[in-house]
């Protein structure tokens, strides 16, 4: 293997050429990835081929965390990041109404809380299920359509067996139904004809399930939120990620559905958020 030094020069030019904005920084990523010279020269080639960057090199950093990704799973964006951050707020929300809601028994300590039950909905790698996870005391579910995302989350969540196969909420349980605290979903929301105005990256190298929301963009996202009452508690939370032009309409198909919704926007990330409270 030839040093670093050169391996790195020339894996920066190879990337260069290829017109790789961020070319010395995906250099080093590369570099520590590949166990050998010859698997550097194919992950180089691929990557200045047009491959996006995360599925090359097996992970994705959301929210802090290191997330697994496998070949042909969608990668999640950092504006998803919003998602995460509200869907771990609301869960602890309803944990803290419901402990208030508890008399302490005799012995001076409360007993009896149900656990907050949170779903990741459309989950593809499981990277918000995972941040909920990681927050602790949660009991997190996830689902997702496409069994490659779906072996993909098991790999990401501690327990595998809550990371169901099939059609939105035809994956789930019967035991579920009607004891979801909180649902998060980042369903697919682009609009059919604006896919071919997508980067390459994604148009080319992530599946259209993943990315297809029908004309309008938000037919999955319609009934996610027709059929979310009969799934959440009575008191249960709605957080879909939209785009800022879509969110007006998600959250009109929220407040259609019984929720009073809100939009949240982070300009930074340009993330969207609808969050739809049961009313
Ligand atoms: C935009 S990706 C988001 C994945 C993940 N939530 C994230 O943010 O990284 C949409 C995901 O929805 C899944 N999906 C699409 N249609 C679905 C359906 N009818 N039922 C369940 N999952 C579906 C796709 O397989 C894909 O993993």
């Amino acid at each position: 293997m030839k040093n670093e030094a050169a391996l790195f020069v020339g894996a920066v030019e190879a990337l260069r050429v290829a017109g790789c904005v961020f070319a010395e920084e995906e250099a080093r990523l590369l570099i520590a990835a590949a166990g050998s010279e010859r698997e550097l020269d194919g992950l180089v080639a691929r990557r200045a081929a047009g491959e996006p960057l995360e599925p090359l090199l097996g992970w994705v950093e959301f929210c802090g965390r290191r997330i697994a990704i496998d070949p042909g799973v969608f990668v999640p964006r950092r504006r998803t990041e919003l998602l995460a951050e509200r869907t771990v707020a609301e869960a602890e929300r309803v944990r803290a109404e419901r402990a208030s809601r508890l008399r302490p028994g005799t012995d001076g300590r409360t007993t009896g809380a149900a656990g907050v039950v949170v779903l990741e909905l459309c989950c593809g790698a499981g990277a918000v299920a995972a941040v909920v996870e990681a927050a602790g005391g949660f009991e997190v579910v996830a689902a997702d359509v496409d069994p490659a995302a779906v072996a993909n989350a098991r790999t990401n969540l501690a327990d595998a067996a809550s990371v169901f196969e099939g059609d939105l909420y035809d994956a789930l349980p019967e035991r579920l139904r009607g004891r979801l605290d909180v649902i998060a979903a980042n369903a697919p929301y682009v609009p059919t004809q604006a896919i071919a105005t997508m980067p390459p990256e994604a148009r080319d190298h992530e599946k259209r399930v993943a990315l297809d929301g029908g004309t309008d963009g938000l037919d999955v996202q319609r009934r996610v939120i027709a059929e979310a009452p009969r799934w959440l508690t009575a008191s249960g939370t709605l957080l879909i990620e939209s785009s800022e032009r879509q969110a007006p309409s998600t959250a009109a198909l929220m407040t259609a559905s019984g929720f009073d919704a809100e939009i949240v926007r982070d300009e930074e990330r340009d993330a969207t958020v609808v969050i739809g409270r049961i009313r």
